[in-house]
């Protein structure tokens, strides 16, 4: 069975006071719900606090990038060890943002979620088409090559989440319709049958873009939608847990 998983995104967001909010989503998760799973993608900075805050609670803590490289000369960047090693158990993998302010590819994102992989953490890839790639008819052929190109070789079926994050959708307060999202999320589980068989049936897929307490429940009953990944609707307790509840 797949288990539906409601990860958020804080992005650039959250300062030390922004740890009461973990800590209420912690005690508000309790010992979880059986089948479903909470995640937080925090900043770096908040990392290793917020995995000892969420210690014995249902929720787990990510990071939002990691280098392709365990360690050495690269100013600024983290790598997966970093994370894993901070308390993370999952990592965002070529968010639209990365690829779009950072000149991420389908093949370092690649080579990032290798990265994930060999420390230990189950990498979160990213895909998803712009507005004028969505109006020219391009959704599968750009959905399916980053697919097809961000999955690196070492990846497996049982330590992989794909979100599907069409661009026009994120953080515009504009959400692709159940009917919209999936269609694409069965395109992409078919795509990921044919690579895996029949264990790609267990890969959570998420849907992300302007998902909110009012949008989930509708989202999260379309077949092939497994969870989401939510960047705005994440930063409040109340409203992440009302969507894991939703
Ligand atoms: P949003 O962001 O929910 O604020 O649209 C989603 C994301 O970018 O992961």
């Amino acid at each position: 069975m797949v288990r539906t998983l409601i990860a958020g995104n804080w992005k650039m967001n959250g300062l030390a006071a922004s740890l009461s909010e973990i800590r209420a989503v912690a005690s508000g998760l309790g010992q979880g719900a059986s089948g479903r799973e909470a995640l937080l993608c925090l900043p770096a900075t908040l990392i290793a606090s917020a995995a000892d805050i969420a210690r014995g609670s249902a929720l787990k803590i990510g990071g939002q990038v990691c280098h392709a490289k365990p360690s050495g000369a690269h100013t600024g960047d983290l790598s997966a060890e970093m994370l894993a090693d901070a308390g993370a158990s999952h990592v965002i993998c070529g968010h639209s943002e990365r690829r779009a302010d950072h000149g991420e590819t389908n093949v370092s994102v690649s080579m990032s979620a290798a990265a994930a992989l060999r420390a230990g953490l189950i990498p979160i890839i990213c895909i998803g088409e712009t507005l004028a790639e969505r109006r020219t008819g391009k959704v599968a052929e750009v959905v399916l090559t980053q697919l097809e190109g961000s999955i690196p070789e070492s990846g497996s079926a049982d330590r992989l989440v794909i979100a599907y994050e069409p661009v026009w959708a994120i953080g515009t307060g504009e959400t692709a319709t159940p009917e919209q999202a999936g269609e694409v999320h069965t395109l992409i589980r078919s795509a990921l049958r044919d690579r895996y068989g029949p264990a790609a049936t267990d890969i959570p897929l998420l849907y992300g873009g302007s998902m909110n307490p009012g949008n989930a429940a509708g989202l999260l009953a379309t077949p092939n939608i497994n969870g989401g990944l939510i960047g705005g609707a994440s930063l409040k307790a109340a409203d992440f847990l009302s969507i894991y509840r939703s």
